[in-house]
């Protein structure tokens, strides 16, 4: 890439990039009111503040070019060592195939390294789970369970 990426975490000055790049996870979504400004910055202030939590953005010439988190969970088995959840991962539709995605993932695996998790697990499409196998994901056998709540 021609202008280096830089992985960081992400700030509260980041939230409109933020929500435009969530966006894209699921297209046809409705327009976000005041209201849901509100609780996103609300949320994303709890999220910068939390050591277990990291919200972490590709940044290339001041623009937002992808992002993905990590949530560091606590545990009681396998010695009291954690587990790693990663979500949200997605590079701008102007970005994707240049590797953002990849340095992003890689970054939360070295997170999770540091943070002593005994494994990273994900839910993700069928058509996307070649991206994550290039980082040394495995397909597993569970199946993912849901419940909307509202
Ligand atoms: C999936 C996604 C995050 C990949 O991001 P990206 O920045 O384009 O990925 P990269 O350029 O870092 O790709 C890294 C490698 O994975 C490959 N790859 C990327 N997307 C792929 C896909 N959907 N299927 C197969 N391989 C893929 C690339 O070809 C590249 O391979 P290479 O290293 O051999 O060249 C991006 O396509 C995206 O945002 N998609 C929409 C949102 C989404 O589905 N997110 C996943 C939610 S679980």
């Amino acid at each position: 890439m021609e202008n280096k990426p830089i992985i960081r975490k992400a700030e509260a000055s980041d939230l409109e990039p933020l929500l435009g790049l969530l966006d894209q996870l699921k297209p046809n979504n409705k327009k976000y009111s005041q209201e849901d400004h509100t609780a996103a910055y609300k949320a994303l202030l709890e999220i910068t503040q939390n050591k277990d939590y990291f919200l972490k953005v590709c940044e290339i010439e001041g623009k937002l070019a992808g992002t993905a988190t990590l949530l560091v969970q606590m545990n009681l088995s396998h010695g009291g060592k954690p587990y790693g959840h990663i979500e949200n991962v997605v590079t701008d539709q102007a970005y994707r195939g240049k590797g953002v995605g990849g340095l992003l993932v890689e970054d939360l695996l070295r997170e999770a390294k540091t943070a002593r998790c005994y494994k990273v697990i994900l839910d993700c499409a069928e058509s996307v789970s070649p991206f994550y196998q290039k980082f040394g994901f495995k397909k597993h056998g569970s199946i993912e369970m849901r419940i909307d709540l509202e």
